[in-house]
C-alpha cells in the first residue's frame, strides 16, 4: 500500500520499452540528435506553438532554472507560502537565481489569488530599490495540496501579473495530473491563460527521470542554453531523456496514467467519505488526497505496512484542522496504484 508519494512508483512500460528501443546504436551527443528534435516537436505539437524546450533531470532543475531566466538582481518571484520552490528545493531557486527571494504569500488549499499576489506587491513594490526587484510569480498545477487552479482562476492570476510587469512561471509537477482533472488541452492550461513559462513534468506520472522546461515567452528563452549547462544539466546522452518523453507522450500514454491515477484518489476520498471517523480534509482535485483520520487508525494502517505521510497542520485553516485525536496525511496515487491496494487501506483505516 503505497500512498507516500508518486515518485515512490516505479516507471510505466511504454516509458521502459521506449528506453530499450533506444538504447543500441551510435547517436549525436548532447541532444543533437534526430530524437531530440522529434521530442521538441512533440512538444509543439502538444502545446500547438512554437515554444522553446529544454529537457532536465528533476523538477527542483527545472523550477530553478526556469526562475532563474525572469529574476534579475534582487528579484522576487511571489508563490504560496507552501510552494515547492519555497519549501522543498534546499535553496535551489534561491541559487540559480543569484539570490532571489521566494516569497511566500497565504492562500487555503495551496491557492493564489489576484488578492494575494496584490498584496505581496505591496509588500515588494516596484521602485524601491531596497527591497529589490518583483520580477515574477510562480504558480503550481496541481498545487502543494492537491487542488487545481481552474483555466479562469489562471488567467485571473496571469492578468494581475503581467499587469503589474511579473512573469508567470507554472510548476508543473503533477502538469498531467491537473490537466485531465480540468479536461483542458495543454495549450489552454499554459500559454493562452498567460503562463510564460512551465516546469513540465513527467516523472511522477510514470516517466524514469524526465522533466523539462517549456519557454512559451521567448525572451525568457535567451541564453537558456547557458543557463541549463551551468547547471550541469545538458546530459551528453540526452537520447535517454527524450526517449521517456517518446514512450510517455505515444498513444496518449502520459493521460491515461494520469486518469488513473486520478481515479485510484477518487476512489479513496470516496471510501473515506463512506465512514463516520476517516473524511477528506479539503476536495482532492487530482491524485492527492488529504484525509483526516483517527490517529489509532493511521498507527495501525502504518504497522500494516500502509505508506503514506502525516502532514504538518501548522498554517492551516481553523476549519481544515483535525481534532487532538486524529491526523492529517497525505495519500498520493500513481499510475501504478492498484484499487486492491486502495481497498486494503481503506478497510484498514476504517476498522
Ligand atoms: C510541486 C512539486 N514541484 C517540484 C517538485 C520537484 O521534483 P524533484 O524531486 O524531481 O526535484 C516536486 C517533487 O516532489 C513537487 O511536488
Amino acid at each position: 500500500m503505497h500512498f507516500a508519494s508518486d515518485n515512490w512508483a516505479g516507471a510505466s512500460e511504454p516509458i521502459m520499452q521506449a528506453l530499450s528501443r533506444h538504447s543500441t546504436g551510435f547517436a549525436p551527443a548532447y541532444g543533437e540528435g534526430d530524437l531530440c528534435d522529434a521530442i521538441e516537436a512533440r512538444f509543439q505539437d502538444l502545446f500547438e506553438t512554437d515554444c522553446a524546450v529544454y529537457i532536465v533531470a528533476t523538477g527542483t532543475a527545472a523550477n530553478a532554472l526556469a526562475l532563474s531566466a525572469v529574476t534579475g538582481p534582487g528579484g522576487t518571484v511571489f508563490c504560496h507560502q507552501d510552494a515547492h520552490i519555497r519549501v522543498d528545493e534546499c535553496g535551489a531557486p534561491e541559487f540559480l537565481t543569484s539570490g532571489a527571494r521566494m516569497w511566500g504569500l497565504e492562500g487555503r488549499h495551496g491557492k493564489l489569488s489576484p488578492a494575494t499576489i496584490l498584496s505581496g506587491l505591496e509588500q515588494v513594490p516596484h521602485g524601491v530599490v531596497h527591497h529589490g526587484q518583483p520580477n515574477a510569480i510562480s504558480l503550481s498545477q496541481s498545487t502543494e495540496s492537491g487542488t487545481i487552479y481552474s483555466l479562469d482562476e489562471i488567467k485571473a492570476l496571469t492578468t494581475v501579473a503581467h499587469d503589474n510587469k511579473l512573469a508567470v512561471h507554472m510548476d508543473g509537477a503533477r502538469f498531467a495530473n491537473a490537466l485531465v482533472s480540468l479536461n483542458a488541452t495543454p495549450a489552454e492550461m499554459t500559454w493562452k491563460a498567460g503562463v510564460d513559462i512551465l516546469s513540465f513534468g513527467a516523472t511522477k506520472n510514470g516517466a524514469w527521470c524526465a522533466e523539462a522546461v517549456v519557454i512559451f515567452n521567448k525572451d525568457y528563452a535567451k541564453d537558456f542554453i547557458y543557463r541549463r549547462k551551468r547547471a550541469g544539466h545538458l546530459f551528453s546522452k540526452m537520447r535517454f531523456s527524450a526517449a521517456q518523453f517518446e514512450g510517455y507522450f505515444e498513444n496518449d500514454h502520459w493521460l491515461e496514467n494520469a486518469r488513473h491515477a486520478n481515479s485510484m484518489a477518487a476512489k479513496l476520498v470516496a471510501g473515506l467519505q463512506d465512514s463516520n471517523t476517516t473524511r477528506s480534509a479539503w476536495a482532492s482535485e487530482a491524485n492527492e488526497v488529504f484525509a483526516i483520520v483517527p490517529k489509532s487508525s493511521a498507527q495501525k494502517a502504518s504497522a500494516s505496512g500502509a505508506n503514506f505521510h502525516q502532514w504538518p497542520t501548522n498554517g492551516l485553516h481553523p476549519d481544515d484542522q483535525p481534532n487532538d485525536d486524529e491526523y492529517l496525511i497525505r495519500l498520493v496515487c500513481s499510475f501504478s496504484t492498484s484499487q486492491e491496494e486502495v481497498d486494503q487501506f481503506l478497510a484498514l483505516i476504517k476498522s
